[in-house]
């Protein structure tokens, strides 16, 4: 038997997070969120709001706390329940940062140079980018592996970014010769929900920095904004096929249908049974209908969190100090490992 024959075999665990730097939009809910609330009645799950991944580009220091409250607002309407998982600011539970800058040491140049979301983030200034938004996906890599989780609910985009993670538990297994220490963490991109694209451009995905506001929903929309917006939306002037097969190069229309989807919690298969032979005169109003009533009592429950900031605060510290608990006993492996004095 080689040491890679030799696996993690700890506790299944979820981990997630979304960072605090604007308006959480439909891709964040249907891509992430509506995962997690689903996933803490199977696994132990972890989901924090990552406040040191949203500094690695400019945040107002007066506004950072609010918009880490405005998340954990979003997590509790979303249907996560702190007696099941465990809801924390990363900032506030320094091991992160700590095993961050050992995998510094173990993740390779190389690697981090393959990584499209900081070519992007950075655009043509990269030297005016800091130097945390190029280490950005070690200290992801860190999120994830402290709490040895096994399986990490993201959208799409995310996807380079875990494969970055398994590279880091890889390599550091190997290098300390501990071959069972970290887990492979599995991606859960599945589903319709894992990639919303647009309104405005189905080539590009909804995003919070898209300048046009038509371009996404946002969880605070209020119900007239949502409606309009799908009116508004890109669409072709074709019917609904019958398969996903007619939906090739109508990227507009396959991201129509695949919102409702994951709004209905269905295939995009079954909508297109559903609506086949139809045009968009006819399937807008009943998407825009269906994304109401499952975002109107999101956003409603939003505000009755955030008209409470005390009680938010109470369930970040509680969870604060459940992640440390979980959390400390990875860094002090870690650290002896590596040889540090003391450990
Ligand atoms: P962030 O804050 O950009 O996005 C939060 C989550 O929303 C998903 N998402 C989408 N899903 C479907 N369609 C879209 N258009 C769309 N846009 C965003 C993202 O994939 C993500 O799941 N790096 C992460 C935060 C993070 C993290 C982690 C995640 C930090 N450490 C550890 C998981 C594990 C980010 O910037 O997400």
């Amino acid at each position: 038997m080689t040491d890679t024959d030799i696996q993690y075999a700890g506790p299944q665990r979820v981990l997630s997070g979304v960072q605090p730097s604007g308006a959480l939009h439909l891709g964040n809910y249907l891509g992430a969120l509506v995962k997690f609330a689903r996933l803490q009645h199977e696994i132990d799950t972890f989901i924090f709001v990552a406040d040191m991944h949203a500094i690695t580009v400019w945040q107002e220091p007066a506004q950072l706390a609010a918009q880490t409250r405005e998340i954990a607002a979003a997590y509790l309407a979303a249907g996560l329940d702190p007696a099941k998982a465990t809801i924390f600011p990363q900032s506030a539970v320094p091991e992160h940062a700590e095993l961050a800058w050992i995998f510094n040491c173990v993740a390779r140049l190389g690697w981090l140079d393959k990584m499209t979301q900081f070519k992007e983030k950075s655009g043509k200034h990269k030297e005016r980018s800091s130097v945390g938004l190029y280490t950005y996906p070690v200290l992801q890599a860190a999120d994830i592996l402290v709490y040895k989780a096994t399986a990490v609910p993201v959208g799409e985009d995310q996807k380079q970014h875990l494969e970055l993670a398994r590279n880091i538990a890889q390599k550091f297994n190997h290098d300390f010769a501990a071959p069972g220490c970290f887990p492979l963490p599995e991606p859960l991109i599945q589903g319709p929900g894992a990639r919303i694209m647009s309104l405005r451009d189905g080539s590009a995905k909804m995003s919070k920095s898209d300048p046009s506001d038509l371009s996404r929903i946002n969880l605070t929309d209020d119900a007239d904004t949502i409606a309009s917006k799908i009116r508004k939306a890109r669409s072709d002037a074709d019917v609904l096929p019958e398969t996903m097969e007619g939906l090739e190069g109508r990227a507009e229309a396959r991201n129509l249908v695949g919102i409702y989807a994951a709004l209905a919690g269905e295939t995009s298969e079954a909508v297109l049974a559903k609506f086949a032979g139809q045009g968009f005169g006819a399937f807008k109003p009943e998407l825009a209908d269906l994304a109401v009533a499952s975002l109107a009592p999101v956003s409603d429950a939003m505000r009755r969190y955030l008209a409470d900031p005390a009680e938010i605060d109470r369930i970040l510290a509680a969870g604060a100090a459940k992640a440390r608990e979980a959390a400390a006993p990875t860094v002090a492996e870690a650290k002896k490992l590596v040889g540090f004095w003391g450990t």
